[in-house]
């Protein structure tokens, strides 16, 4: 079959993730267009189904403008899984990412393009940790936490990118195709979640750029997105044994034994009170610390709301509480069996997890039915 020739191969597609980000569609889309002259292009928007108006407006755009598209996703929140399908929607021979609040410098895409196509590397990193890039205005503690990110994806799962956790890439449709099956698609760093997704090492070249200031609208990152980046070392590296949200369910557990030591002590000696009592606030607390965070980190594509919240921690002291007799029972079934203490109090606390997590992911967070 032929088709008639419209216009010349599209050769570059610019995967813009979108939440909020309305005043700054126009103004990226311009730059674009005086940047990109010469080059067969198109931009591919994936929002959220954001509160302002996002999608609406770029569907509005993309009525005059035929470069522009709009991928509209319901129910869904993510920049990482927005890129992959931002990038499965095209059909352009090299994928670029970028940030919609122009903190990207989009004058630095033509020399990417340049370096895929004459220099034959697969991949082209905008990078801020080298000579002539640069993180601009950011604070201390944003710069601190960049760095330790960097430094940790450099030491557990060995990249030799200088700025891994850069969302300002380019790179040839196959070697992204080559990775997209082992992908985590959790949280932002989408580039790193490629690189080590691959089958093979890619090669790569480091262009500087200095990330700018956000042009209108806020930024999304918060302390989930921290929380989704360490989840996501954990899926590369422990991935392969346990579910991500087991992973989730236990660092939460974890987190919860500290506030239960934390308020036993309290209670002893600031409040004097009698260890019985002491101990029960302290199993309450623990639970109500680890439901709000399980339901805030854990299941936040489920989370519980007003009512929802409170019939919830109901249910989840009630499926925690089955766990902790089911604990109690293994261990002291281990250790009258000859079990040592440690071990067959490990046993017991194991059982109880995988009890508080099954229980839970279906009565506390059933699974919706995805659109
Ligand atoms: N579709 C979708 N869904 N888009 C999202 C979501 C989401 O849940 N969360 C954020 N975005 C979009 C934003 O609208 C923006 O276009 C882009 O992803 C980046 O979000 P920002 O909130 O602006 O993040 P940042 O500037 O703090 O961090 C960026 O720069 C870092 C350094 O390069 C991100 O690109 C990080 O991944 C990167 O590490
Ligand atoms: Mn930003």
């Amino acid at each position: 079959m032929s088709f008639p020739k419209q216009s010349l191969p599209l050769e570059l597609a610019i995967v813009v993730p979108t939440f909020n980000e309305k005043a700054n569609i126009d103004e990226l889309v311009n730059r674009l267009g005086r940047v990109l002259q010469g080059i067969e292009w198109e931009v591919v928007f994936v929002d959220d189904d954001s509160p302002d108006g996002t999608a609406e407006h770029i569907k509005q755009l993309s009525l005059v403008h035929p470069r522009v598209r709009c991928i509209h996703r319901i129910q869904r929140r993510g920049l990482s899984s927005a890129c992959v399908e931002g990038m499965l929607s095209s059909s352009a021979p090299y994928l670029a990412v970028m940030d919609a609040d122009l903190q990207h410098d989009e004058t630095r895409l033509p020399v990417m393009l340049k370096a895929l196509q004459q220099m034959g590397c697969e991949l082209v990193v905008g990078t801020r940790y080298m000579e002539g890039g640069g993180v601009g205005e950011w604070d201390e503690s944003r710069q601190l936490s960049s760095r330790f990110a960097t430094w940790l994806s450099q030491r557990v799962l060995r990249v030799t990118l200088k700025d891994p956790m850069s969302g300002f890439f380019m790179l040839r449709r196959e070697a992204f195709m080559s990775a997209v099956h082992n992908l985590s698609s959790m949280g932002f760093k989408i580039l790193l979640d490629i690189v080590v997704s691959s089958p093979r090492k890619l090669s790569f070249t480091e262009i500087p750029y200095t990330f700018g200031l956000r042009h209108a609208g806020e930024s999304k990152l918060d302390a989930r997105v921290a929380w989704d980046y360490l989840l996501m070392l954990a899926d590369k590296t422990l991935g392969r044994y346990l579910p991500t949200s087991l992973i989730s369910f236990g660092a939460v557990g974890s987190l919860g034994v500290i506030v239960h030591v934390l308020v036993l002590s309290l209670a002893l000696k600031l409040l004097a009170w009698p260890f019985t009592q002491s101990q029960t606030a302290a199993v309450v607390l623990a639970m109500v610390f680890n439901f709000h965070l399980n339901n805030f980190l854990t299941y936040r594509d489920k989370q519980l709301h007003g009512w929802m919240w409170w019939w919830g921690l109901v249910k989840f002291m009630a499926a925690c509480g089955v766990g902790a007799l089911a604990n109690v029972g293994v261990a002291s079934w281990a250790h009258s069996g000859g079990g040592g203490w440690l071990w067959s109090g490990l046993a017991g606390i194991l059982v109880g997890l995988m009890w508080n997590y099954s229980a839970t992911a279906i009565f506390v967070w059933p699974q919706r039915r995805k659109t």
